[in-house]
């Protein structure tokens, strides 16, 4: 198997290992960070089972998901936990998620998360297009994919299931060739 290890900016993508569980479950067990996201707070057993489960998609051949941990390279803690599946009947696309801890939250690191996984998909992965859905209510996601490059494509109705009931989606997304003419200014 080969591990990812990403580097770009203020942060780093690597795979999730079981010392993350901790840092994992101050982001996923987290009520604000879990506001717009389909799942009620994430419990520790919860994120053991999420470790182990992407322990075992890691080793998938071909591997189609990749959970990764986001490391601030300042301080060389994990803040957060980037996720790209590649979709398993179009294996040119790829939908990301990510997510991170609440005292990192404001400072653009959002924005620079969704970057680093567009270039990981786009040069390491070689995609040609990636995609992320989000709460219409998800005004901070809004703006760190539409910042990053991914432009909105639209509304997919009742989408997802949450403890509250159905939920839309807004997606977006971005292709390769017009991220890097974007990237390029
Ligand atoms: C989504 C998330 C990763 C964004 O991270 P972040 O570090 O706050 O994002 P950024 O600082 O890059 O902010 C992006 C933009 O949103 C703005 N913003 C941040 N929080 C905001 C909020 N609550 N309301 C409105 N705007 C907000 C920022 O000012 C920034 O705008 P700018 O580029 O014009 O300055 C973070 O909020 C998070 O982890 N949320 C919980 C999980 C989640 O909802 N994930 C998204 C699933 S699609």
């Amino acid at each position: 198997m080969r591990s990812v290890h990403y580097s770009g900016g203020r942060l780093s993508l690597r795979d999730v290992t079981p010392d993350d569980v901790d840092a994992i479950h101050a982001v996923y067990g987290d009520p604000a960070a879990t506001e717009h996201l389909p799942f009620s707070p994430r419990t520790r057993a919860e994120i053991e089972q999420i470790v182990t489960a992407a322990l075992t998609l890691a080793a998938a051949v071909p591997r189609q998901v990749y959970v990764l941990a986001v490391i601030d390279n300042e301080s060389g803690q994990v803040i957060g936990v980037g996720r790209l599946r590649i979709d398993p009947e179009h294996p040119h696309s790829a939908e990301i998620t990510v997510a991170l801890r609440r005292d990192h939250w404001g400072r653009g690191m959002g924005t620079d998360l969704v970057r680093l996984l567009l270039a990981f998909g786009f040069r390491g992965l070689r995609l040609h297009r990636i995609w992320g859905a989000r709460s219409p209510a998800n005004t901070a996601a809004q703006l760190a994919m539409l910042v990053a490059g991914m432009v909105e494509e639209g509304r997919a109705r009742h989408h997802v299931a949450t403890p509250t009931g159905w939920r839309d989606s807004i997606i977006h997304s971005a292709l390769r060739d017009e991220w890097e003419r974007y990237r390029a200014g």
